[in-house]
């Protein structure tokens, strides 16, 4: 019985998921308030905790009556905070008064109805939770039911963050080619906000935060994530005396959303997770959740991916193309993906953007022949696009340069040379549809690569588009989808700029960076697995010197690294020696027997500082164990450690490939000498470690 009423107080309900719970109550005076958010209580413990509330030392008209205890602070009444919901009604009146309306339950939802009948406005408060994950989603719903209603600001709800005494955050922020990396540190009094104002999730921040004060694999953590794959706002207030709740939201400050009269706006989902074990347990169960109720085949196994950008970059021809095939299906790769430069008059970043069609002189009889020759050669066929983009130069834009975000009498930046068509608007949806379908179809595609590859700018006329364009963008892909059952779709924003819950429901891989440099890579990958499951993470093997950072890491190296998620090569094989290419084929053949485990295991990351000293990496999955080991620099003055692993079971016994039996306890107390962390030598050492539980 996931959501329960309690008995003996009004209104108030109890949620339970496998090993938390969450109780709240509607109050007389219209505020939903949490009142307990911790690990599982049994139903007696349910009704102590309902109600019981310390008031503070100056409870009196000086202080802010409790708003971080509630689920939805409005701006309006005596509220000082950030508030969730900010409206303005006919005639400019704001200050919102919400009263408590009905509720509906069922086994896993709770929909609590609130109105404002003096200026019509309905809120809905969403709240939903699963018997296989601790993760409690929200939402919130916002109609206008008898005149119109400007939202300013309508966050997915606010969650109270039960006192810690010194609350710590972790968070990524980042850049281009630097995406996710972590941040941690004491969450200031005050406010912390991280924001998207791209109109993607963006590279510089990904939609969630913790709160805890706890270590990777000890201590309790609260996070926080929003799904959703636009402008977003997410908001951690820490009060002088303690109080901390997390607002979050789609859309950033300055929009106004008006909504006429029986029009609704409804929110994506933010998502809540209390966890007791560190970040360690936090991720787990993070990847837990995105297996199980968002992505959308999480029990396929990935393919071995070849991607062509790295080695061709704009120069795509038919020949070059067939060439790299040959030699990535010697290799083992099962997915060859045909990236930007086939279409239109795109020889080059300043062209033919919008325009999708083979590009008439590189393939003059179209594509149809290298799809052939990529499946006869055993591999699935995928193709790059960029479905909201256009360069001024194209065709499409001559025909339709009113389909473009612009202003009237504003300029129309560009970025990388082209401009964003606006999905809010259904002719450009249609279109869309439309040629992404005709392609899936007649070249039989098995994939696309969705790239999104610069941020809004002067986007008007109507401030709803912030919505409409994402929501625009989840129907194309959502309908593909539907209509070619087979197709997988990988999330790319030029690199990790669009990597959200929101957009792995509807895509199966996200490109994790345009940075292919391995060590640099550890951090990012680091980052991203806080959240999002290795399955889900696409990395490449390319080049070294790597083409962005000019580092050179050896190949086994750079291979361990992208072994930790969905692994594909990039790099241009026409010029890998045979040597280069027979170690390559060995290390995806030792992947694709290890791959079940890295894709859909428990990750455990081993400590050290990925990138920067010894770290490892850790998936368990049935009976058994990898381990990818790193040390990228030598230094003779390390110590030689053993590698302590996690997760496994104490007395079970683990046979290593050499043949040796370890009980668990030894390997997690003692620990394992892997060569990499061991002896002294070369830079950029590495191992792949692979264990079995005894029967
Ligand atoms: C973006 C992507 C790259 C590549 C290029 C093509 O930068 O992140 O992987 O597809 O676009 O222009």
């Amino acid at each position: 019985m996931p959501v329960v009423a309690v008995e003996g107080r009004p209104r108030t309900w109890a949620a339970h998921t496998p090993s938390s719970t969450y109780v709240l109550s509607a109050e007389e005076d219209g505020r939903v308030v949490q009142w307990y958010w911790g690990p599982r209580l049994p139903a007696a413990a349910v009704a102590e905790v309902a109600g019981d509330r310390v008031s503070g030392r100056f409870a009196s008209g000086f202080r802010p009556d409790d708003d971080l205890v509630e689920l939805l602070p409005v701006d309006g009444g005596r509220r000082w905070g950030v508030p969730s919901l900010q409206a303005v009604y006919e005639g400019g009146v704001r200050s919102v008064e919400l009263t408590f309306d009905s509720a509906e339950f069922t086994a896993g939802r709770l929909d609590l109805v609130l109105l404002d009948p003096e200026y019509g406005l309905r809120v809905v408060l969403h709240l939903r939770v699963h018997d296989d994950s601790d993760v409690i989603e929200r939402w919130v719903t916002a109609t206008a039911t008898t005149g119109p209603v400007r939202l300013l600001r309508l966050d997915s709800g606010s969650w109270p963050v039960p006192e810690r005494a010194d609350p710590v955050y972790l968070g990524v922020a980042g850049d281009w080619a630097l995406e996710t990396q972590p941040h941690r540190g004491p969450l200031p009094v005050g406010e912390t906000t991280f924001t998207s104002r791209t109109g993607t999730t963006s590279h510089t921040a990904n939609p969630w935060i913790m709160i805890g004060d706890a270590g990777e694999e000890h201590g309790r953590v609260y996070g926080v994530a929003l799904a959703w794959s636009g402008s977003w706002r997410l908001t951690a207030q820490r009060r002088a005396e303690g109080e901390v709740a997390i607002t979050a939201g789609f859309g950033h400050d300055g929009l106004a959303w008006d909504l006429a009269p029986g029009e609704s706006l409804e929110t994506p989902p933010a998502l809540g997770l209390v966890t007791d074990g560190g970040y360690g347990a936090a991720g787990r169960a993070w990847h837990d959740y995105a297996r199980r109720h968002v992505l959308p085949h999480p029990r396929e196994v990935r393919p071995v991916l070849y991607n062509s950008w790295e080695a061709t970059w704009f120069d795509v021809t038919e020949d070059g193309q067939l060439g790299l095939a040959r030699r990535a299906a010697e290799l083992g790769v099962e997915l060859f993906v045909v990236d930007d430069g086939w279409f239109g008059g795109r020889v080059d970043d300043r062209r033919g953007l919008g325009d999708w069609w083979p590009n008439p002189e590189r393939f003059p009889d179209g594509m149809r022949r290298l799809f052939d020759e990529v499946r006869k050669l055993g591999m699935r066929a995928g193709l790059w696009v960029e479905p909201e983009m256009v360069n001024p130069d194209s065709d499409l834009y001559r025909a339709h340069p009113d389909w473009v975000l612009h202003w009237p009498g504003r300029r129309r930046d560009t970025a990388r040379n082209q401009l964003v068509l606006n999905y809010a608007r259904p002719e450009v949806r249609e279109w869309a549809l439309g040629w992404l379908d005709r392609l899936a179809g007649d070249y039989r595609l098995d994939y696309f690569k969705w790239d999104m590859n610069r941020s809004f700018t002067q986007a008007g006329p109507d401030d709803l588009l912030w919505i409409g364009h994402t929501r625009g963008v989840y129907a194309i892909m959502d309908e593909l989808r539907a209509r070619h059952r087979g197709l997988r779709i990988e999330s790319c924003s030029g690199g990790g700029g669009r990597i959200d819950f929101g957009m792995l429901r509807r895509t199966d891989v996200v490109w994790t960076s345009d940075n292919t440099d391995a060590l640099e890579r550890q951090r990012i990958q680091q980052g991203y697995s806080h959240l999002y499951p290795a399955g889900a993470m696409s990395c490449w093997v390319t080049d070294s010197p790597n083409p962005i950072t000019g580092r050179r890491v050896p190949l086994r190296y750079r291979f361990h690294v992208a072994m930790a998620g969905a692994l594909g090569v990039g790099g241009n094989l026409g010029e890998w020696t045979a040597g280069e290419l027979a170690e390559a084929a060995a290390h995806i053949a030792a992947y694709k027997e290890i791959r079940p485990v890295v894709q859909q295991g428990r990750l455990y990351r081993l400590g050290g500082r990925p990138g920067g000293e010894r770290s490892a990496v850790q998936y368990v999955h049935e009976d058994r164990v990898v381990v990818l080991a790193y040390n990228p620099f030598t230094d003779r003055r390390q110590a030689p450690w053993r590698l302590r692993l996690a997760g496994l079971e104490p007395e079970a016994r683990y046979r290593d490939g050499d043949g040796r039996v370890w009980h668990g306890t030894t390997l997690m107390e003692h620990g394992l000498a892997v060569p990499s962390w061991w002896s002294s030598g070369d830079d950029y050492r590495s191992d792949l470690v692979v264990l079995t539980r005894e029967p």
